[in-house]
């Protein structure tokens, strides 16, 4: 095992939820942290500071600005921002190769790259192909680089994937055979495990780790729900046609078909032995059951 990073990490997204976990246990570390941000005044990034990160002022399409924010640090984490149509995933792509060429450019010597599950085989969802293909620009710049690879995240189950409650029972309902284990992990041990791959208190297997901390089906996710709502639970599984976004469309297919690959959960496990299961991310998150859902 490598001796702990001691120099700057630099973070882009800290002002969002991954890059803002990765944040949270860098400092956990008492390692030094530099958070790129478009907007220094932002609440989000004044609140960084306060927390004793410093702040560089960066724009993606300006590589000076980059390549400035990079200078003398030892680490470099970032992300690359939500795309939901094809011109997104076109910015996305130009964000994570400007990212990747400003490494290059400031000589740091070890870059982790928030990529997703599934990125190191093309998908064809374009949201994760372009992540595909940042992986491999990275991988030919001759940086020393890290992917951590997210599945779906379990607080989308406090947003967009909340099962609802109706006439006193949980119900969950996702574009998902009831018979697919879906993977996900907690933001929280997303910056985890990259914090430790950042001050080099672990190492990923072959330079990548898909961030997996539970593997359910629907009908078990609905269920671990119902158990902490003391209440009946009950899963549907829904056409990929509810669907509104062709992107969300293929990404589901994807989740079906990630779940036929062998699981990095032990991997994880050894690098973070506190990764929560969904059960534990209920009782973390102090999840309780909606009451706004008429007929209930
Ligand atoms: N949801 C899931 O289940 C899931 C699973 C796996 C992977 N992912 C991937 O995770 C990513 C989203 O991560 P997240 O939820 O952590 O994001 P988030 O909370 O929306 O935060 C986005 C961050 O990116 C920064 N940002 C946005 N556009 C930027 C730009 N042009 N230049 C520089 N910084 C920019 C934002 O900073 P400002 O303060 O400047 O706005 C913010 O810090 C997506 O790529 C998605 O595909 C999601």
């Amino acid at each position: 095992m490598s001796t702990q990073t001691t120099g700057t990490i630099a973070v882009l997204g800290a002002t969002g939820q991954q890059g803002g976990a990765v944040v949270d246990a860098l400092l956990d570390h008492k390692a030094r942290v530099r958070a790129l941000v478009r907007n220094p005044q932002s609440d989000r990034a004044q609140a960084l500071a306060a927390r004793g990160v410093e702040l560089a002022a960066i724009r993606a399409d300006d590589p000076a600005s980059l390549a400035a924010a990079l200078a003398t640090v030892e680490g470099f984490y970032f992300m690359t921002p939500e795309a939901n149509s094809l011109e997104e995933v076109e910015a996305e792509i130009r964000i994570g190769t400007a990212l990747v060429d400003a490494a290059v450019e400031a000589g740091v010597p070890h870059v982790v790259f928030n990529s997703v599950f599934g990125a190191d085989r093309e998908s064809g969802v374009p949201h994760h192909d372009s992540k595909h293909w940042i992986e491999e620009h990275l991988g030919k710049s001759g940086l020393r680089a890290t992917m951590v690879r997210p599945t779906a995240f379990m607080e989308n189950f406090a947003s967009v994937m909340a099962p609802s409650l109706e006439h006193g029972e949980i119900v969950l309902r996702l574009p998902l055979p009831e018979d697919v284990a879906l993977k996900m992990i907690s933001v929280r041990d997303i910056g985890r495990v990259a914090a430790a791959l950042l001050l080099d208190t672990a190492e990923a297997p072959g330079g990548a780790v898909e961030l997996v901390g539970d593997e359910l089906t629907g009908p078990q996710i609905a269920a671990a729900f119902g158990a902490r709502a003391g209440l009946p639970a009950r899963y549907e599984a829904l056409p990929l046609s509810v669907l509104p976004n062709d992107l969300d469309k293929v990404m589901f297919r994807q989740f079906a078909e990630a779940a036929e690959y062998p699981s990095d959960l032990a991997v994880v496990r050894s690098i973070e032995p506190a990764t929560l299961d969904l059960v534990e991310w209920i009782r973390a998150t102090g999840w309780t059951a909606p009451t706004n859902v008429a007929g209930s």
